[in-house]
């Protein structure tokens, strides 16, 4: 029997729709379910649209191999291989979901053809940041209980409008956090103060991309983010008004709104690009 090369929860949830793939990516210490009202979005425009949990997170085993951003991007691409999808999809991640879509974009460029950045960051941990985290692992450890990373984590990850008006989102997040193991969050952690500067990668990124900024995002600011999309030749560049660090919750449908336009100009709905419509490729 073949071994599985990846350890993914991949529930029939997680895929919708038929069409040109959409891969999208997590954050950290979340899982697939923060993109559901984004895949329902999408199928019904003609787009296949797959989320994914990466091995530790959403209830699934951690990796057996030592944790980095290249190792999760190698789950998403071993997936993918299992599904059978071979031609080259569009890749979206949200914050650490960018940083493996970076990655992915360094390990497998020949199968990636879109990419949507949100909510993420190209520069990599300063030395104050890294040893941040690696407290949090230790104290975690100690609690036995992602508890109090969760309690620190939550008033920064929703931005103040969802903080004050949408206690359904806040719920939400608190319960996918509680689910999260002690030893696969030290993983992640460790992942993130490891993962390699992307400034340099920028400027020689061709596939379309769009970048989705939240207005109240306190951890990638949408200055942060501009900088990205100014960057990266062509790329689209878009706030979300109202929203904090998890923009496909706390505004689902303005998010699914916004990736549709950009998926419907870009890529044809028969799996292949539209090479009259790209501006990258032409
Ligand atoms: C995330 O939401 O994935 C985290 O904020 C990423 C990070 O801590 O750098």
């Amino acid at each position: 029997m073949t071994q599985k090369r990846y350890q993914i929860t991949f529930d029939p949830g997680s895929e919708q729709g038929l069409g040109a793939v959409v891969v999208l990516l997590h954050g950290l210490l979340l899982d697939h379910s923060m993109f559901s009202d984004q895949l329902e979005h999408l199928a019904k425009q003609g787009i296949r649209v797959i989320s994914l949990s990466y091995a530790g997170h959403g209830g699934s085993d951690r990796l057996g191999v030592g944790p980095s951003v290249g190792a999760m991007a190698d789950q998403v691409f071993a997936m993918l291989d299992e599904l059978g999808i071979s031609e080259p999809v569009v890749i979206g991640g949200l914050s650490m979901g960018g940083y493996v879509a970076f990655a992915g974009l360094e390990k497998y460029r020949q199968r990636i053809r879109g990419l949507v950045l949100m909510n993420t960051k190209a520069v990599p941990d300063t030395p104050e940041e890294a040893a941040n985290r690696q407290r949090a692992c230790e104290l975690i450890r100690q609690a036995k209980s992602i508890s109090p990373l969760a309690m620190t984590m939550l008033p920064r990850l929703l931005g103040k409008s969802t903080m004050r008006h949408k206690p359904e989102v806040w719920q939400k997040v608190a319960r996918i956090l509680d689910c999260m193991d002690v030893e696969a969050a030290c993983d992640a952690l460790i992942a993130l103060a490891n993962r390699p500067d992307r400034r340099p990668m920028l400027a020689g990124i061709d596939v379309p991309t769009l970048v989705i900024a939240g207005e109240e995002d306190l951890i990638s600011t949408p200055e942060e983010m501009e900088l990205i999309a100014k960057e990266i030749a062509g790329s689209e560049f878009v706030i979300i008004p109202g929203v904090g660090h998890l923009s496909t919750l706390e505004e689902p449908e303005q998010v699914g709104q916004v990736l549709a336009r950009f998926l419907q100009k870009y890529f044809n709905n028969d799996g292949y690009p539209d090479k009259k419509r790209s501006s990258v490729d032409a």
